[in-house]
């Protein structure tokens, strides 16, 4: 989590670097900082809360040394030390040469700080960051080596995951950047470098960038750009093109970007598709592992291995591959994956899924099933993040940048891909004939129109969220595919209302849950038409019996469950294996309008930040 921003060139940095950190806000907002070189000083502003608290002090009373060239920015997400002004970043080093802002978190900081104390050097803030700064300063000062060499042999010292921007006072026109862990890129301009977490800040300057590997170094210096390793060893600079748009960062007339990107949807699926199935031919053709589809027919188990929503949209794959490609599938949380001693075949492949393509232990669990020799694939909506580049081969969901921290559009991108792909494999293996193929793909293609008819529910789930904002806690319950969606449902609630919400497969109520309903408790059910649909109007039933208040997202027109219900959403009807795709929409919904009517803060939820970049 954390971002961070720098810029070295002939424009004012202060504006570059503000609007950077607002872009960057999604990955922490507890406080937010500023470091300008400005007459030979560092000149540092920092607050507590969102970038915006921070521009307002600077406005209202401190803006006379906000003007010079150079400057380095961050937005927190605290881990060492609690939200506040002081731990706020960047930080200065004891003597006031070095400035720093760092993503990541410094794991043998404490010894480091012990042995800087010992030697006099005093400490502000409770963060390992402040410790790096100083480390840095006394090897400079000490070994009297410049500041890109006191910087690689600080980080020489160091244990942990970092990006992070260096700057000396001593050598105005160097800027120094390093990474391991967490992500950091470079976009050259002309005669000018924009640096940041993402390249969300740098996207309006220039499409020119580089993303730095982890271990590597890059040394602006009288703008000339090096990159070298961690253990000296220069690099060539491996330039990219960003396909980004702004208008993508914008919220284009919403009031805020979950709605947008709610609202997106008919889109996004539709690019997640686009030029990825032939109906007539009944193929699906996807580039990016073409090359590993013979490893996928032999595999004989798919491991799919996330976090959070992605997770959910990978145990939606588990049914998809379980009932066309015949695989047995075991989905992991990356968390616990990456902490046992998992058994791994090498014909086994891994699936990692990730929206953001950073998240801290989604990589790690990625870095241990390749270790152990398995075949891994990615599905990730960041093109160029760290996950698409360790991975062997992988399908981008195309949903463009997600900027909620509520994933939405992102889930119905990563089951597109993933259904595409159990498709493909399906096609590979002969298990689909060409017949149930083209009606499957005809399907799909139909869900961009079904997805833009089912968002006309708004106004109904905007109401049903009024009679239960004050709610204390949820239920949300779903059978075969609608399973993973009831933990979806239940997790979007909590995270931007901060309502107690739980996902159950319905037919494990009666093993102990069923003891929480009350006339008090609102039940959402995924009761759409399906194969177990006799099965969900048992269970609801059973909610009815006990007084629960049920929510029902139905097939339109199913009168059955209309007459148990106290409150209905209908949705398209479609078949059982696309209904994810349609049901997920007002549960998105539920959830934007449930926090709307409490006042809470939905794209920036209290103790998130989109990317999960610590473990
Ligand atoms: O970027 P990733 O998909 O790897 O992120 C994983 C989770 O942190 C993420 O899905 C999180 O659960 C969402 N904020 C939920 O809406």
């Amino acid at each position: 989590m954390c971002g961070i921003v720098g810029y070295i060139g002939n424009k004012e940095a202060w504006p570059v670097l503000v609007k950077g950190l607002e872009r960057l806000e999604y990955r922490g907002y507890d406080s937010a900082g500023v470091a300008i070189l400005h007459g030979g000083n560092f000149s540092v502003y920092k607050k507590k809360g969102r970038v915006a608290e921070l521009s307002k002090f600077v406005k209202n009373e401190n803006k006379e040394n906000i003007f010079g060239g150079v400057g380095i920015a961050h937005t927190r997400w605290a881990t060492h030390g609690e939200p506040s002004d002081r731990n706020a970043h960047p930080h200065l080093s004891s003597g006031g040469d070095i400035v720093i802002v760092h993503n990541g978190i410094i794991e043998n900081y404490l010894s480091i700080k012990k042995i800087l104390t010992e030697k006099g050097y005093k400490f502000i803030s409770d963060t390992d960051t402040e410790v790096l700064a100083n480390l840095i300063e006394d090897i400079k000062k000490n070994a009297r080596v410049n500041i890109d060499e006191a910087v690689r042999l600080a980080l020489k010292q160091v244990v942990g995951a970092y990006a992070i921007i260096v700057l000396s006072k001593d050598d105005p026109n160097t800027m120094v950047i390093a990474k391991v862990g967490s992500p950091v890129v470079i976009g050259m301009g002309r005669g000018e470098f924009f640096v940041a977490s993402d390249a969300t800040p740098i996207v309006e300057y220039t499409k020119k960038v580089v993303y730095l590997e982890d271990r590597e170094m890059a040394i602006i210096k009288n703008k000339k750009l090096t990159i070298k390793t961690i253990d000296n060893k220069i690099k060539n600079p491996y330039f990219q093109k960003l396909q980004m748009k702004i208008d993508e960062l914008e919220k284009g007339g919403f009031p805020h970007f979950m709605l947008k990107e709610i609202f997106d949807q008919p889109r996004s699926i539709e690019d997640s598709m686009r030029g990825r199935i032939n109906i007539k031919n009944a193929v699906v053709k996807l580039g990016g592992i073409e090359n590993y589809l013979d490893k996928l027919v032999n595999a004989k188990r798919i491991l799919i291995i996330a976090c959070g929503t992605s997770w959910h949209a990978g145990l939606e794959a588990k049914y998809f591959f379980e009932e066309f490609s015949l695989i047995p599938v075991g989905v992991e949380y990356a968390s616990e994956f990456r902490y046992r001693n998992p058994v791994i075949y090498k014909d086994d492949i891994v699936i990692v899924i990730s929206q953001s393509g950073e998240t801290a232990d989604t990589l790690a669990a990625l870095q241990l099933a390749k270790e152990k020799g398995a075949t891994v694939l990615g599905i990730c909506n960041v093109v160029g993040a760290s996950i698409p580049r360790a991975t062997d081969a992988g399908i981008y969901t195309h949903a463009g940048p997600e900027i909620g921290v509520a994933s939405t559009k992102a889930f119905t991108a990563q089951i597109t891909a993933l259904l595409l792909l159990c498709l493909c494999l399906a096609k590979e293996k002969n298990i689909l004939n060409k017949k149930r193929m083209k009606e499957l793909l005809t399907e799909l293609e139909k869900i961009p129109k079904k997805v833009k008819e089912v968002l006309k529910v708004d106004e109904v789930v905007k109401k049903i969220a009024k009679e239960f904002k004050n709610a204390k806690n949820f239920i949300f319950l779903g059978r075969g595919y609608g399973f993973p969606l009831a933990l979806e449902g239940a997790l979007k609630l909590k995270e931007i209302s901060y309502i107690h919400a739980e996902g159950f497969a319905m037919g494990e109520m009666k093993h102990g849950s069923i003891a929480l309903v009350d006339e008090n408790m609102p039940v959402v059910f995924i009761a759409t038409k399906g194969p177990l649909y006799e099965k969900v109007v048992s269970n609801m039933m059973e909610v009815k019996a006990r007084k629960g208040k049920i929510i029902a997202i139905l097939s339109k027109g199913d009168k059955n469950i209309k007459k148990i219900a106290d409150y209905v959403i209908e949705i398209p009807e479609t078949s059982d294996v696309m209904m994810p795709f349609i049901a997920s929409i007002p549960l998105q919904l539920l959830a934007y309008y449930v926090a709307l009517f409490r006042g809470c803060d939905i794209d920036k939820p209290r103790n998130l930040a989109k990317s999960v970049t610590v473990e």
